[in-house]
């Protein structure tokens, strides 16, 4: 066995880890999630979700990965528990479910980069986003988009994550902010931001149980949580990290963006007169194109949005691919390339209907947010907390200056809390899913 490669730099993991959280999942998602679910009632649950559930689901993450130094799949035979394989496998399932339609979404960015230098969805931009959502061109993007992710993992862990996640964070954040000021300037901010930060308490109650399995499902989602994204990327961690201090950056910048998003888009969504509750997957495309198409600059405002938005789902979709060929390459010894170039050709395959049908892509998103990321989360959170508590504890506290005084309300948060709210939550996701699908599909 050759040495397991570790970061190069002390901010690799972390600017990795962020890379992988910040996304489509932040830009895409949040906004048109909120924007369907109603606004700030919304916002508040999500907000409540990441703090209370995700941060300590996240830090079960951590505490997997640097203790087994494995990928999710061997990382429980690794600890002595090789039944709860199970666990890491479903994981593996969500990625390839994820990433298959991630890369098609990826693929529509790419293709509103050009777009919006040509200019040409300034006649009509709903027009032209079904023309682009769907169709031969559609598959042909989500090749072009895989293509660039297999190519980032290919080169390896060094050379490929870091430095790409060096360059994106940072420019991700600046753009965003830039965008977020400008849309201040709008003449329907002041409607957007209330709509988007004033929750209505007796709307956030009569529709908890709806908004509940969404938030969830998004905060795992935003977070890169239940799949082994993030015990991949702790599995090349020294242990001279704090793993909290490592998890709350991840965490506030992660929620920084999503939070910046909703300010860049719900001014544009408002100024333009846009129903928030019309939402669907291209609300974001739609009114963005729209905002573009009439604002003074817009190409050049467009091409920057978008390339920036490509660039941040381009970092997620490799820590996706990371988690997979990571697998084939500590069991099989598989070439990084070869490996890579091979399952990249599958998820290309599996998404293609989604590339295809947008109903299949929201039964995709469905099944694997609300369903099998939940799941993962909550049993690696009964594995953590329950099976393997005394390993899991001494995890959490090695290493020089590691937060020593969390551990013990950190493992009965996620005995107690997170365990239970996760059962409820997979409870009423599936139940939400088995009726959408019988509505589409009969
Ligand atoms: N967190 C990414 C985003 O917000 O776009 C998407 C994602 C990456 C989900 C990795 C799951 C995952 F394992």
């Amino acid at each position: 066995m050759p040495a397991r490669e570790t970061w190069a730099t002390r901010i690799g993991f972390i600017l990795a880890a962020v890379g992988s959280a910040v996304g489509l999942g932040n830009i895409w998602r949040f906004p048109f999630l909120t924007s369907d679910s109603g606004g700030a009632a919304f916002l508040v649950v999500y907000l409540l979700f990441v703090a209370f559930i995700g941060f300590p689901v996240l830090l079960v993450e951590f505490v997997i990965g640097r203790r087994s130094e494995r990928n999710p799949v061997n990382a429980f035979e690794r600890l002595g528990k090789p039944a709860w394989t199970f666990a890491g496998v479903i994981g593996a399932l969500a990625g390839f479910v994820i990433l298959s339609y991630y890369s098609v979404v990826g693929g529509w960015v790419l293709r509103y980069i050009i777009a919006s230098a040509t200019g040409a969805y300034f006649a009509d931009p709903a027009a032209y986003f079904e023309t682009v959502a769907t169709g031969t061109d559609a598959v042909a993007y989500h090749a072009v988009f895989m293509a660039l992710v297999a190519g980032v993992v290919a080169v390896g862990i060094r050379d490929g994550l870091e430095r790409a996640a060096k360059v994106m964070v940072p420019s991700v954040i600046v753009l965003l902010v830039i965008l977020a000021a400008y849309g201040a300037t709008l003449s329907g901010a002041s409607e957007a931001y209330s709509y988007y930060l004033a929750p209505d308490l007796g709307e956030l109650s009569g529709n908890l149980l709806s908004i509940l399995p969404a938030a969830a499902g998004q905060a795992f989602f935003t977070l890169s949580l239940g799949m082994g994204v993030m015990i991949t990327y702790s599995s090349y961690l020294g242990e001279d990290r704090n793993l909290v201090s490592d998890g709350l950056t991840v965490v506030a910048i992660d929620t920084m963006v999503a939070f910046l998003a909703g300010l860049v888009v719900f001014p544009f969504l408002f100024t333009q007169g846009v129903d928030p509750g019309e939402g669907g997957v291209g609300a974001v495309f739609i009114s963005l194109a729209t905002a573009f198409a009439q604002l003074p600059a817009g190409r050049i405002l467009g091409v920057v949005f978008f390339f920036m938005l490509g660039i941040a789902a381009l970092t997620s979709a490799f820590s996706i691919l990371e988690v997979i060929v990571s697998f084939l390459i500590d069991n099989f010894g598989v070439d990084r390339k070869v490996g890579t170039i091979a399952i990249a050709a599958i998820l290309f395959v599996i998404g293609i209907p989604t590339a295809l049908d947008l109903n299949v892509l929201t039964a995709y998103d469905a099944v694997a947010n609300n369903i099998l990321l939940i799941l993962g989360g909550l049993l690696l959170s009964i594995f953590v907390g329950w099976v393997y508590a005394e390993g899991s504890l001494d995890e959490f506290v090695r290493g020089a200056g590691s937060s020593a005084s969390l551990s013990t309300p950190w493992i009965w948060v996620v005995r107690t809390l997170v365990i239970a709210v996760l059962a409820v939550t997979l409870y009423l996701g599936t139940q939400d899913v088995i009726t959408t699908l019988q509505e589409t599909v009969l």
